[in-house]
């Protein structure tokens, strides 16, 4: 009844953003995404007959925040699977925690592959990743070794909106920076946030329009293992999300300056003929693609730029899985 998974994050290649069914967290389209090495969540889970209520320690301390979304996701796997006990639920960060990169994929992913261990579910890696999604979309591709495509699906129930490899590691490979920016937790969540461009972007049919060509555009680009395509893509993805985003009323506005300033310095190392390329997700960071083996030499541009606070180096890795040693 007790089980430890470790889960990576991963960052979005073409974006989800958008929802066709809110109560079971479907998204409106599909998304591709690079499981990122390192970039990890542990996560224990115990049922326990003995206790009388769930408990949840994230990175140490009872986070109110996240702690809520564990307890209605444990609440939902009972109901689902017909179990009784309570659960203690220990989970940390495998990266510098208030690095703002605390992400519910690999969060709700090592939860997911931990819960199916503890209780000897079997789930399949499509159930799992379909499971997984009832927490965070995004966390649905953490299940995945390399590169992922979240299937949209059309099933009224969900069961076909899952996660699928696209390719391993080596597939397309490239050196991943997320680049910190700020301590602060964003200000306008992810479902808020998507719920307000549903509503009120003028944009946001056509984000989902171009999401639909992006997603083949960039399937054919990672097959051919065209950093230069994927990279492009991804920037221009990311760029369209954002814009979306901006006609929102009222609108939302993720990046900060040194956003803006490190967007500035990966077209200016571009000009200069490195292949380098940005993607924002919804909050200040920024996450840089480059070349395999150019991540220390773009990294030592980036952090010349004021106002990055850190710089953590990635690269495409393995999906979630069950470990032995606790969190
Ligand atoms: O999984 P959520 O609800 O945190 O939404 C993720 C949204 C983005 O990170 C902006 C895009 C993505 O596909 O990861």
């Amino acid at each position: 009844m007790k089980a430890t998974a470790r889960a990576p994050s991963n960052v979005a290649l073409v974006k989800y953003w958008g929802k066709r069914d809110r109560r079971l967290n479907l998204p409106a389209t599909g998304s591709i995404s690079v499981t990122l090495d390192g970039l990890e969540t542990v996560t224990t889970v115990a049922f326990d007959r003995a206790l009388d209520a769930d408990t949840c320690t994230i990175d140490g301390t009872a986070d109110p925040r996240g702690a809520r979304r564990v307890l209605a996701f444990l609440d939902l796997v009972r109901t689902r699977f017909g179990v009784t006990e309570h659960a203690r639920v220990r989970s940390r960060n495998d990266f510098p925690t208030g690095a703002g990169l605390a992400s519910s994929a690999s969060g709700f992913a090592a939860l997911t592959v931990a819960i199916d261990a503890a209780l000897g579910l079997g789930l399949s890696r499509e159930e799992l990743s379909a499971l997984a999604r009832r927490g965070s979309g995004s966390a649905a591709r953490s299940l995945i070794d390399g590169f992922a495509e979240m299937r949209a699906g059309t099933a009224e129930d969900g069961s076909d909106a899952f996660a699928v490899a696209l390719g391993p590691p080596d597939l397309c490979p490239m050196d991943v920076l997320a680049v910190v920016t700020t301590h602060q937790p964003k200000a306008v969540g992810s479902t808020e946030g998507m719920e307000r461009t549903e509503r009120t972007s003028p944009y946001y049919r056509a984000w989902v329009e171009q999401t639909l060509a992006d997603l083949d555009a960039m399937r054919e680009a990672l097959r051919a293992s065209d950093l230069e395509r994927v990279g492009t893509i991804a920037e221009e993805n990311a760029m369209r999300m954002h814009a979306a985003m901006l006609a929102s009323s009222p609108p939302l506005l993720y990046w900060n300056g040194t956003t803006l300033d490190v967007v500035r310095e990966v077209a200016r190392l571009r000009q200069g003929g490195e292949g380098a390329w940005v993607t924002i997700d919804a909050g200040p960071q920024v996450k840089v693609l480059c070349a395999p083996g150019r991540g220390e030499h773009v990294a030592a541009r980036i952090e010349a730029v004021g106002g990055v606070l850190a710089i953590l180096r990635s690269r495409p890795g393995r999906g979630a899985h069950v470990v032995e040693d606790a969190a």
